[in-house]
């Protein structure tokens, strides 16, 4: 492990550096448990048991971004989970900077980065709550497909940025993420989750359209209408009813 990475951050960030690692959720959480203040960085340049949501595995091959920061917002489990818009938010506006077509770039609910409809990125928040009921910790893992991407996946279709024709290295890539992030971090402390779901919401695919949201139990289809206040998504049936979701997997019906 090193320090530091060779990245000009902020003094908020402690980066450390792996040339490989399990997973950096884990090592992120092992730093949470040992007390370590907010701010720690967890990036390796390649996981054996990297993690995706819904216990999939996270390919993580060599060349791509895999990378953990540990958060201790003072605050409650829900308001801490808006925290992946604002991480979606970051990422896309770092990988919108290495694009020719900077409008190719898009989040989908609830935290996914696409590139022309294809998934670039994903966010698995890990999150442990106190004793009062607030947050001790959040771990939020980003995964980036920079040079390479699986062919076959069990969810949307994936894509890598190389693939796209852009060629970022990884520490300016993950230096653009961490200053973004920074800065929307101290508005969401600030202002709250209002500014951070506009900004989610100017780059979001799918309001307005048909989509087709895959529940635990049940599979609807409707209108994604708007975000509310909270994050949710507010899907309009057929009937014409409103149903928040809180989660899910989205499809945009073509
Ligand atoms: C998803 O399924 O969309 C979320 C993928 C999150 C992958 C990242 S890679 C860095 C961090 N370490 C992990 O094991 N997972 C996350």
């Amino acid at each position: 492990m090193s320090v530091g990475g060779g990245l000009n951050l902020p003094p908020f960030f402690d980066v450390s550096v792996f040339e490989t690692i399990g997973s950096t959720n884990s090592e992120a959480r092992r730093l949470a448990e040992e007390g370590k203040i907010e701010g720690q960085v967890v990036w390796s340049k390649r996981q054996e048991q990297g993690v995706g949501r819904r216990g999939r595995v996270w390919s993580s091959p060599t060349g791509n971004l895999y990378c953990s920061l540990l958060l201790r917002p003072e605050c409650g489990p829900l308001a801490g989970a808006r925290l992946s818009f604002l991480i979606a938010v970051a990422l896309q506006k770092a990988i919108a900077a290495e694009l020719r077509n900077e409008s190719d770039v898009k989040v989908k609910w609830p935290n996914d980065v696409l590139i022309k409809g294809r998934k670039t990125s994903g966010i698995l928040l890990e999150s442990k709550t106190r004793a009062d009921g607030k947050l001790d910790y959040v771990v939020v893992g980003t995964g980036v497909n920079v040079v390479s991407f699986p062919e076959i996946t069990d969810g949307l279709p994936a894509t890598s940025l190389k693939y796209h024709g852009a060629h970022p290295k990884l520490e300016t890539l993950l230096s653009a993420y961490l200053h973004n992030f920074l800065e929307l971090y101290m508005k969401w402390k600030q202002a709250g989750f209002a500014p951070i779901r506009q900004e989610w919401l100017e780059r979001a695919v799918g309001i307005g359209q048909r989509i087709t949201v895959k529940l635990s139990d049940q599979t609807l289809i409707g209108v994604f209408s708007d975000l509310n206040a909270d994050g949710a998504l507010i899907l309009r049936l057929d009937s014409g009813e409103e149903k928040l979701i809180t989660a899910g997997e989205v499809f945009i019906v073509p």
